[in-house]
Protein backbone atom coordinates (compact mmCIF):
# COMPACT_ATOMS: atom_id res chain seq x y z
CA UNK A 1 0.00 0.00 0.00
CA UNK A 2 1.27 3.28 -0.69
CA UNK A 3 1.93 5.85 2.38
CA UNK A 4 -0.36 8.96 2.38
CA UNK A 5 0.91 12.87 3.34
CA UNK A 6 -0.79 13.46 6.46
CA UNK A 7 -1.43 16.80 4.98
CA UNK A 8 -3.40 15.01 2.38
CA UNK A 9 -5.58 13.11 5.27
CA UNK A 10 -6.02 16.06 7.20
CA UNK A 11 -6.93 18.35 4.50
CA UNK A 12 -9.18 15.92 2.63
CA UNK A 13 -10.65 14.56 5.93
CA UNK A 14 -10.01 10.90 4.27
CA UNK A 15 -12.26 8.61 6.49
CA UNK A 16 -10.44 4.84 4.90
CA UNK A 17 -10.58 1.15 6.04
CA UNK A 18 -7.02 0.90 5.21
CA UNK A 19 -4.60 3.68 4.99
CA UNK A 20 -0.96 4.07 5.48
CA UNK A 21 1.40 6.76 7.06
CA UNK A 22 4.89 7.28 7.37
CA UNK A 23 6.67 10.16 10.15
CA UNK A 24 8.40 10.99 13.16
CA UNK A 25 7.29 11.22 16.59
CA UNK A 26 6.38 13.77 18.26
CA UNK A 27 5.08 12.64 21.25
CA UNK A 28 3.88 8.67 22.97
CA UNK A 29 1.45 8.58 25.57
CA UNK A 30 0.51 5.23 27.31
CA UNK A 31 -2.91 4.23 28.84
CA UNK A 32 -4.38 0.72 29.55
CA UNK A 33 -4.62 -1.63 26.90
CA UNK A 34 -3.29 1.45 24.33
CA UNK A 35 -1.53 3.98 23.24
CA UNK A 36 -1.17 7.56 21.69
CA UNK A 37 1.31 8.46 19.24
CA UNK A 38 1.58 11.55 17.52
CA UNK A 39 3.19 11.27 14.49
CA UNK A 40 4.16 14.34 11.68
CA UNK A 41 5.70 13.63 8.42
CA UNK A 42 6.53 17.18 7.75
CA UNK A 43 3.88 17.93 4.75
CA UNK A 44 2.10 20.43 7.21
CA UNK A 45 2.36 21.52 11.08
CA UNK A 46 -0.76 19.30 12.34
CA UNK A 47 0.45 15.73 13.40
CA UNK A 48 -1.60 12.76 13.36
CA UNK A 49 -2.92 11.15 16.38
CA UNK A 50 -3.01 7.32 15.70
CA UNK A 51 -4.59 5.20 18.59
CA UNK A 52 -2.02 1.56 19.22
CA UNK A 53 -3.98 -0.99 20.65
CA UNK A 54 -1.38 -3.35 22.79
CA UNK A 55 -2.77 -6.28 20.24
CA UNK A 56 0.31 -5.23 18.12
CA UNK A 57 3.36 -7.96 18.25
CA UNK A 58 5.74 -4.77 18.49
CA UNK A 59 3.53 -2.71 20.98
CA UNK A 60 6.26 -3.41 23.91
CA UNK A 61 8.84 -2.59 21.74
CA UNK A 62 7.25 0.78 20.36
CA UNK A 63 6.34 1.93 24.12
CA UNK A 64 9.94 2.15 24.48
CA UNK A 65 10.84 4.24 21.33
CA UNK A 66 11.15 7.71 22.44
CA UNK A 67 10.66 11.14 20.41
CA UNK A 68 11.99 10.98 17.05
CA UNK A 69 12.16 7.64 15.83
CA UNK A 70 10.43 6.86 12.94
CA UNK A 71 7.81 4.38 12.72
CA UNK A 72 4.89 3.83 10.12
CA UNK A 73 1.22 2.62 10.51
CA UNK A 74 -0.98 1.12 8.55
CA UNK A 75 -4.67 1.03 9.90
CA UNK A 76 -8.19 2.74 9.87
CA UNK A 77 -8.59 6.21 8.92
CA UNK A 78 -11.95 7.21 11.37
CA UNK A 79 -13.52 10.88 12.20
CA UNK A 80 -11.90 11.88 15.84
CA UNK A 81 -13.34 12.01 18.91
CA UNK A 82 -10.95 14.55 20.15
CA UNK A 83 -11.16 18.14 19.79
CA UNK A 84 -7.87 19.38 17.46
CA UNK A 85 -8.32 16.46 14.56
CA UNK A 86 -11.04 15.93 12.37
CA UNK A 87 -9.16 12.32 11.78
CA UNK A 88 -7.17 9.60 13.47
CA UNK A 89 -5.80 6.17 12.69
CA UNK A 90 -7.00 3.30 14.55
CA UNK A 91 -3.69 1.07 13.95
CA UNK A 92 -3.59 -2.41 12.27
CA UNK A 93 0.03 -2.90 11.96
CA UNK A 94 3.25 -0.89 12.74
CA UNK A 95 6.70 -0.49 11.14
CA UNK A 96 10.02 0.49 13.29
CA UNK A 97 11.83 1.91 10.97
CA UNK A 98 14.47 3.77 13.60
CA UNK A 99 14.71 4.57 17.33
CA UNK A 100 16.54 7.56 19.05
CA UNK A 101 18.30 7.54 22.35
CA UNK A 102 18.59 10.68 24.89
CA UNK A 103 21.04 12.27 22.82
CA UNK A 104 18.19 13.14 20.18
CA UNK A 105 18.75 17.21 20.23
CA UNK A 106 15.27 17.98 19.38
CA UNK A 107 13.48 17.27 22.55
CA UNK A 108 9.60 18.57 23.06
CA UNK A 109 11.20 22.15 24.46
CA UNK A 110 11.56 24.86 22.25
CA UNK A 111 15.48 24.92 20.85
CA UNK A 112 16.92 28.35 19.69
CA UNK A 113 17.58 29.13 15.95
CA UNK A 114 21.36 29.33 16.83
CA UNK A 115 21.45 26.00 17.99
CA UNK A 116 19.78 24.63 15.12
CA UNK A 117 21.69 25.99 12.94
CA UNK A 118 24.95 23.82 14.73
CA UNK A 119 22.37 20.53 13.82
CA UNK A 120 21.44 21.89 10.33
CA UNK A 121 20.84 17.98 9.34
CA UNK A 122 18.53 17.53 11.85
CA UNK A 123 16.48 20.76 11.57
CA UNK A 124 14.30 19.94 8.96
CA UNK A 125 12.07 18.23 11.45
CA UNK A 126 11.76 21.19 13.37
CA UNK A 127 8.14 23.23 13.05
CA UNK A 128 10.20 26.15 12.24
CA UNK A 129 12.40 24.98 8.99
CA UNK A 130 9.84 22.71 7.79
CA UNK A 131 7.75 25.77 7.52
CA UNK A 132 10.46 27.78 5.79
CA UNK A 133 11.19 24.96 3.61
CA UNK A 134 7.68 24.14 2.13
CA UNK A 135 7.23 28.50 1.80
CA UNK A 136 10.74 28.60 -0.11
CA UNK A 137 9.16 25.63 -2.17
CA UNK A 138 5.98 27.85 -2.66
CA UNK A 139 7.62 30.92 -3.94
CA UNK A 140 10.36 28.72 -5.97
CA UNK A 141 7.51 27.48 -7.85
CA UNK A 142 5.62 31.05 -8.01
CA UNK A 143 8.98 32.24 -9.27
CA UNK A 144 8.88 30.02 -12.87
CA UNK A 145 5.19 30.68 -12.56
CA UNK A 146 5.50 34.02 -12.52
CA UNK A 147 8.27 34.71 -14.84
CA UNK A 148 6.70 31.92 -17.35
CA UNK A 149 3.08 33.41 -17.63
CA UNK A 150 4.99 37.19 -18.16
CA UNK A 151 6.66 35.37 -21.67
CA UNK A 152 10.29 35.06 -20.26
CA UNK A 153 12.43 31.50 -20.84
CA UNK A 154 14.17 29.70 -18.19
CA UNK A 155 17.93 29.73 -18.80
CA UNK A 156 20.56 28.49 -16.76
CA UNK A 157 24.07 30.52 -17.27
CA UNK A 158 27.37 28.96 -16.41
CA UNK A 159 28.66 28.04 -12.53
CA UNK A 160 32.18 28.57 -13.43
CA UNK A 161 33.43 31.57 -15.55
CA UNK A 162 36.39 34.04 -16.16
CA UNK A 163 34.41 37.03 -15.63
CA UNK A 164 33.79 39.15 -12.54
CA UNK A 165 30.25 40.69 -13.37
CA UNK A 166 30.36 42.84 -10.45
CA UNK A 167 33.76 44.20 -10.58
CA UNK A 168 34.30 43.92 -6.83
CA UNK A 169 36.81 41.10 -6.73
CA UNK A 170 34.74 39.03 -4.26
CA UNK A 171 35.38 35.48 -6.56
CA UNK A 172 36.09 32.30 -5.57
CA UNK A 173 38.50 30.55 -7.58
CA UNK A 174 38.36 27.42 -9.43
CA UNK A 175 41.69 25.97 -10.08
CA UNK A 176 43.39 22.64 -10.23
CA UNK A 177 46.70 23.78 -9.61
CA UNK A 178 48.68 22.08 -6.99
CA UNK A 179 48.84 24.83 -3.85
CA UNK A 180 52.00 23.31 -2.64
CA UNK A 181 53.32 22.91 -5.84
CA UNK A 182 52.18 26.01 -8.15
CA UNK A 183 53.63 26.66 -11.63
CA UNK A 184 55.45 30.18 -12.21
CA UNK A 185 56.42 32.35 -14.49
CA UNK A 186 59.89 34.02 -14.74
CA UNK A 187 58.47 36.97 -13.46
CA UNK A 188 57.37 34.75 -10.32
CA UNK A 189 53.43 35.34 -10.78
CA UNK A 190 51.27 32.09 -10.94
CA UNK A 191 51.04 30.94 -14.60
CA UNK A 192 47.75 30.36 -14.97
CA UNK A 193 48.17 29.06 -18.71
CA UNK A 194 48.79 25.78 -16.89
CA UNK A 195 45.59 25.52 -14.70
CA UNK A 196 42.50 23.48 -15.40
CA UNK A 197 40.65 26.04 -18.03
CA UNK A 198 44.13 27.63 -19.29
CA UNK A 199 43.46 31.06 -17.67
CA UNK A 200 42.53 32.55 -14.16
CA UNK A 201 38.49 30.80 -13.70
CA UNK A 202 36.17 31.53 -10.55
CA UNK A 203 32.65 30.89 -8.97
CA UNK A 204 30.03 33.31 -10.61
CA UNK A 205 28.78 36.27 -8.74
CA UNK A 206 25.98 36.66 -11.38
CA UNK A 207 24.57 35.31 -14.26
CA UNK A 208 24.10 39.01 -15.87
CA UNK A 209 26.41 39.11 -18.38
CA UNK A 210 25.98 36.12 -20.08
CA UNK A 211 21.87 36.35 -19.72
CA UNK A 212 22.00 39.92 -21.37
CA UNK A 213 23.47 37.31 -24.56
CA UNK A 214 20.36 35.14 -24.39
CA UNK A 215 18.01 38.32 -24.06
CA UNK A 216 19.89 39.87 -27.14
CA UNK A 217 18.43 36.75 -28.92
CA UNK A 218 15.08 35.48 -26.84
CA UNK A 219 13.98 38.73 -26.06
CA UNK A 220 12.90 37.92 -22.28
CA UNK A 221 15.03 35.60 -20.09
CA UNK A 222 15.73 34.68 -16.77
CA UNK A 223 18.04 32.80 -14.34
CA UNK A 224 17.34 30.76 -11.27
CA UNK A 225 20.58 29.67 -9.39
CA UNK A 226 23.06 29.65 -6.85
CA UNK A 227 25.85 32.37 -7.05
CA UNK A 228 29.28 33.01 -4.96
CA UNK A 229 30.29 35.96 -3.21
CA UNK A 230 33.81 35.80 -0.80
CA UNK A 231 32.94 39.11 0.59
CA UNK A 232 33.63 39.53 4.01
CA UNK A 233 30.14 40.50 5.29
CA UNK A 234 29.12 38.96 8.54
CA UNK A 235 25.56 39.68 8.80
CA UNK A 236 22.34 38.27 9.24
CA UNK A 237 21.79 39.05 5.04
CA UNK A 238 24.47 37.85 3.42
CA UNK A 239 25.72 34.47 2.46
CA UNK A 240 28.70 33.30 0.43
CA UNK A 241 26.44 31.14 -1.40
CA UNK A 242 23.10 31.88 -2.52
CA UNK A 243 20.67 31.86 -4.97
CA UNK A 244 19.35 34.65 -7.22
CA UNK A 245 17.04 35.25 -9.67
CA UNK A 246 17.68 37.03 -12.71
CA UNK A 247 15.74 38.57 -15.13
CA UNK A 248 17.25 40.13 -18.35
CA UNK A 249 14.56 42.06 -20.80
CA UNK A 250 15.37 43.29 -24.17
CA UNK A 251 14.22 46.57 -25.52
CA UNK A 252 13.58 47.54 -21.41
CA UNK A 253 13.96 50.48 -19.80
CA UNK A 254 15.37 50.72 -16.30
CA UNK A 255 11.62 51.71 -14.92
CA UNK A 256 10.11 48.69 -16.75
CA UNK A 257 12.44 46.35 -14.89
CA UNK A 258 11.60 48.27 -11.67
CA UNK A 259 8.11 47.84 -11.93
CA UNK A 260 8.61 43.68 -12.88
CA UNK A 261 10.31 43.54 -9.50
CA UNK A 262 7.48 45.26 -7.98
CA UNK A 263 5.19 42.85 -10.16
CA UNK A 264 7.17 40.09 -9.32
CA UNK A 265 7.55 40.51 -5.47
CA UNK A 266 3.63 40.99 -5.17
CA UNK A 267 3.12 37.88 -6.85
CA UNK A 268 4.80 35.73 -4.54
CA UNK A 269 3.17 37.69 -1.59
CA UNK A 270 0.14 36.42 -3.12
CA UNK A 271 1.27 32.71 -3.83
CA UNK A 272 2.46 32.56 0.12
CA UNK A 273 -0.97 33.77 1.18
CA UNK A 274 -2.76 31.30 -0.86
CA UNK A 275 -0.54 27.94 -0.71
CA UNK A 276 0.95 28.83 2.56
CA UNK A 277 -1.55 30.44 4.91
CA UNK A 278 -0.68 28.59 8.12
CA UNK A 279 2.91 28.71 7.54
CA UNK A 280 2.29 32.67 7.56
CA UNK A 281 0.14 32.46 10.48
CA UNK A 282 2.82 30.81 12.17
CA UNK A 283 5.11 33.39 11.16
CA UNK A 284 3.62 35.67 12.33
CA UNK A 285 3.01 34.03 16.24
CA UNK A 286 6.68 33.08 16.52
CA UNK A 287 8.99 35.77 14.51
CA UNK A 288 7.47 39.11 13.07
CA UNK A 289 4.36 40.37 14.76
CA UNK A 290 2.64 42.13 11.61
CA UNK A 291 3.68 40.05 9.09
CA UNK A 292 0.65 39.43 7.38
CA UNK A 293 -0.57 43.25 7.46
CA UNK A 294 2.46 44.29 6.37
CA UNK A 295 1.86 41.56 3.43
CA UNK A 296 -1.41 43.24 2.48
CA UNK A 297 -0.08 46.35 2.30
CA UNK A 298 2.46 45.55 -0.23
CA UNK A 299 -0.52 44.25 -2.34
CA UNK A 300 -2.05 47.17 -2.17
CA UNK A 301 0.51 49.86 -2.52
CA UNK A 302 2.30 50.55 -5.98
CA UNK A 303 6.13 50.94 -5.41
CA UNK A 304 7.66 53.78 -4.79
CA UNK A 305 10.53 55.44 -6.96
CA UNK A 306 12.89 58.13 -5.25
CA UNK A 307 16.22 59.17 -6.98
CA UNK A 308 19.15 58.35 -5.38
CA UNK A 309 19.91 62.29 -5.17
CA UNK A 310 16.82 62.66 -3.52
CA UNK A 311 17.07 59.87 -1.12
CA UNK A 312 20.60 61.71 -0.06
CA UNK A 313 18.67 64.76 0.76
CA UNK A 314 16.11 62.99 2.84
CA UNK A 315 18.77 60.74 4.93
CA UNK A 316 20.52 64.49 5.60
CA UNK A 317 17.29 65.91 6.51
CA UNK A 318 16.68 63.15 8.61
CA UNK A 319 18.36 64.85 11.89
CA UNK A 320 19.33 60.82 12.46
CA UNK A 321 22.22 59.53 13.90
CA UNK A 322 23.73 57.71 11.15
CA UNK A 323 27.39 55.43 11.69
CA UNK A 324 28.34 56.53 8.27
CA UNK A 325 27.40 60.08 7.58
CA UNK A 326 25.63 60.76 4.29
CA UNK A 327 27.28 62.69 1.52
CA UNK A 328 26.28 62.78 -2.35
CA UNK A 329 28.77 59.97 -3.48
CA UNK A 330 28.59 57.29 -0.62
CA UNK A 331 27.01 53.94 -1.16
CA UNK A 332 23.81 53.52 1.00
CA UNK A 333 24.97 51.51 4.37
CA UNK A 334 22.27 49.41 5.37
CA UNK A 335 21.00 51.83 7.94
CA UNK A 336 20.54 54.29 5.43
CA UNK A 337 18.72 51.69 3.43
CA UNK A 338 16.96 51.07 6.22
CA UNK A 339 15.92 54.19 7.35
CA UNK A 340 14.27 55.14 4.07
CA UNK A 341 12.34 52.11 3.92
CA UNK A 342 11.17 51.63 7.58
CA UNK A 343 10.85 55.02 8.53
CA UNK A 344 10.34 57.35 5.55
CA UNK A 345 8.46 55.39 3.14
CA UNK A 346 7.35 52.46 5.37
CA UNK A 347 7.20 49.77 2.13
CA UNK A 348 9.63 48.62 -0.58
CA UNK A 349 11.08 51.75 -2.08
CA UNK A 350 13.25 52.14 -5.37
CA UNK A 351 16.11 54.29 -5.40
CA UNK A 352 17.49 54.76 -9.11
CA UNK A 353 20.15 56.31 -10.65
CA UNK A 354 23.33 56.30 -8.09
CA UNK A 355 26.63 58.08 -8.85
CA UNK A 356 28.70 56.26 -11.25
CA UNK A 357 31.71 55.75 -9.49
CA UNK A 358 30.04 53.68 -7.10
CA UNK A 359 28.10 51.20 -9.82
CA UNK A 360 29.32 48.41 -11.60
CA UNK A 361 30.80 49.23 -15.14
CA UNK A 362 28.24 47.74 -17.29
CA UNK A 363 25.24 50.65 -16.07
CA UNK A 364 24.22 53.03 -18.48
CA UNK A 365 25.41 56.29 -18.32
CA UNK A 366 22.97 59.30 -17.36
CA UNK A 367 23.22 62.45 -19.62
CA UNK A 368 24.18 64.42 -16.80
CA UNK A 369 27.85 62.56 -16.63
CA UNK A 370 27.46 61.97 -13.02
CA UNK A 371 24.84 59.02 -12.50
CA UNK A 372 24.19 55.85 -13.87
CA UNK A 373 20.36 54.10 -14.69
CA UNK A 374 20.99 51.44 -11.48
CA UNK A 375 18.03 50.86 -9.18
CA UNK A 376 18.04 49.02 -5.91
CA UNK A 377 14.58 47.88 -4.71
CA UNK A 378 14.41 48.02 -0.86
CA UNK A 379 12.32 46.21 1.79
CA UNK A 380 11.79 46.86 5.13
CA UNK A 381 13.25 44.43 7.87
CA UNK A 382 15.93 43.38 4.89
CA UNK A 383 17.39 46.13 2.90
CA UNK A 384 18.17 45.83 -0.62
CA UNK A 385 16.57 43.36 -2.19
CA UNK A 386 16.69 43.41 -5.64
CA UNK A 387 19.42 45.05 -7.40
CA UNK A 388 19.39 46.03 -11.20
CA UNK A 389 20.15 48.09 -14.10
CA UNK A 390 19.51 49.06 -17.31
CA UNK A 391 22.75 48.18 -19.14
CA UNK A 392 25.05 50.61 -21.35
CA UNK A 393 24.31 49.21 -25.41
CA UNK A 394 26.30 51.80 -26.90
CA UNK A 395 29.75 50.37 -27.63
CA UNK A 396 31.59 53.51 -27.44
CA UNK A 397 30.11 54.59 -24.18
CA UNK A 398 30.73 50.64 -22.95
CA UNK A 399 34.25 51.14 -24.16
CA UNK A 400 35.66 54.09 -22.96
CA UNK A 401 34.01 53.46 -19.37
CA UNK A 402 35.79 49.54 -19.15
CA UNK A 403 39.18 51.70 -20.63
CA UNK A 404 38.35 54.43 -17.66
CA UNK A 405 37.89 50.96 -15.18
CA UNK A 406 40.91 49.32 -16.23
CA UNK A 407 39.32 46.56 -17.44
CA UNK A 408 40.40 44.19 -19.59
CA UNK A 409 38.72 44.27 -23.07
CA UNK A 410 40.40 41.23 -24.20
CA UNK A 411 38.66 39.36 -21.61
CA UNK A 412 35.67 40.52 -22.16
CA UNK A 413 35.35 40.75 -25.82
CA UNK A 414 31.93 38.64 -26.45
CA UNK A 415 30.14 41.22 -23.87
CA UNK A 416 31.28 44.17 -26.28
CA UNK A 417 30.74 42.04 -28.99
CA UNK A 418 26.67 42.17 -28.68
CA UNK A 419 27.25 46.33 -28.81
CA UNK A 420 28.67 45.71 -32.13
CA UNK A 421 26.04 43.38 -33.59
CA UNK A 422 22.35 44.77 -33.54
CA UNK A 423 22.27 45.97 -29.96
CA UNK A 424 19.41 46.80 -28.16
CA UNK A 425 18.53 48.71 -25.14
CA UNK A 426 17.81 46.82 -22.11
CA UNK A 427 17.85 46.45 -18.38
CA UNK A 428 17.49 43.25 -16.07
CA UNK A 429 17.65 43.28 -12.22
CA UNK A 430 19.04 40.34 -9.36
CA UNK A 431 16.96 39.55 -6.75
CA UNK A 432 17.74 37.72 -3.71
CA UNK A 433 15.95 34.35 -2.98
CA UNK A 434 16.83 33.98 0.38
CA UNK A 435 16.53 37.83 1.07
CA UNK A 436 12.91 37.56 -0.26
CA UNK A 437 11.60 34.50 1.91
CA UNK A 438 13.54 36.87 4.99
CA UNK A 439 11.11 39.59 3.84
CA UNK A 440 7.84 37.01 3.24
CA UNK A 441 8.35 34.55 6.47
CA UNK A 442 9.36 37.49 8.38
CA UNK A 443 12.75 35.58 9.95
CA UNK A 444 15.33 37.60 10.45
CA UNK A 445 18.33 35.95 9.67
CA UNK A 446 19.37 34.60 6.42
CA UNK A 447 21.17 31.15 7.80
CA UNK A 448 17.50 30.08 8.62
CA UNK A 449 16.21 30.36 5.45
CA UNK A 450 18.58 28.55 3.10
CA UNK A 451 19.12 24.31 3.73
CA UNK A 452 23.12 24.70 4.53
CA UNK A 453 24.39 28.28 4.87
CA UNK A 454 28.10 28.86 3.79
CA UNK A 455 29.40 31.62 5.55
CA UNK A 456 32.79 32.65 6.32
CA UNK A 457 34.34 29.89 7.82
CA UNK A 458 31.66 27.83 7.85
CA UNK A 459 31.04 24.86 5.07
CA UNK A 460 29.58 22.54 8.04
CA UNK A 461 27.59 19.89 6.57
O1 LIG B 1 23.04 43.89 -6.29
P1 LIG B 1 23.71 42.67 -6.80
O2 LIG B 1 25.14 42.50 -6.49
O3 LIG B 1 23.45 42.66 -8.37
C1 LIG B 1 23.97 41.82 -9.28
O4 LIG B 1 24.65 40.85 -9.05
C2 LIG B 1 23.50 42.10 -10.70
N1 LIG B 1 24.44 41.48 -11.61
C3 LIG B 1 22.11 41.55 -10.85
C4 LIG B 1 21.53 41.83 -12.21
O5 LIG B 1 21.33 42.97 -12.55
N2 LIG B 1 21.23 40.79 -12.96
O6 LIG B 1 22.94 41.38 -6.25
C5 LIG B 1 21.56 41.20 -6.50
C6 LIG B 1 20.83 40.81 -5.24
C7 LIG B 1 20.93 41.81 -4.11
O7 LIG B 1 19.98 42.83 -4.25
C8 LIG B 1 20.67 40.96 -2.90
O8 LIG B 1 19.27 40.73 -2.70
C9 LIG B 1 21.28 39.63 -3.29
O9 LIG B 1 21.39 39.62 -4.70
N3 LIG B 1 22.61 39.46 -2.69
C10 LIG B 1 22.89 38.63 -1.68
N4 LIG B 1 22.10 37.80 -0.96
C11 LIG B 1 22.68 37.07 0.01
N5 LIG B 1 24.00 37.13 0.30
C12 LIG B 1 24.83 37.93 -0.38
N6 LIG B 1 26.13 37.96 -0.11
C13 LIG B 1 24.27 38.74 -1.43
N7 LIG B 1 24.79 39.64 -2.29
C14 LIG B 1 23.76 40.05 -3.06
MG1 LIG C 1 23.50 45.50 -5.10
Amino acid sequence: MKAQSIKNILEQKVISPSAKVNGWVRSIRKSKAFSFVVLNDGSCFDNLQIIVPDSLSNYEEMTKCLIGSSFGFTGELVASQGKGQSVEMQAKELVIYGKTDESYPLQKKGTSLEFLREIAHLRPRTNTMAAVFRLRHALAQATHEFFDKNGFYYINTPIVTASDCEGAGEMFRVSTLDLNDVPKLKNGEVDYSKDYFGKESYLAVSGQLEAECFASGLGKVYTFGPTFRSENSHTARHLSEFWMVEPEVAFADLDDVADLGSDYIKFMIEKAMERCPSELAFFEKFYEKGLQEKLKNVLSGGLTKVSYTDAIDILQKSNQKFEFPVKWGVDLQTEHERYLCEKHFNGPVAVMDYPRDIKAFYMRQNDDGKTVRAMDILVPGVGELIGGSQREERYDVLSSRMDEMGLSKDEYWWYLDLRKHGTVPHSGFGLGFERALMYISGMSNIRDVIAFPRTSGSVEF
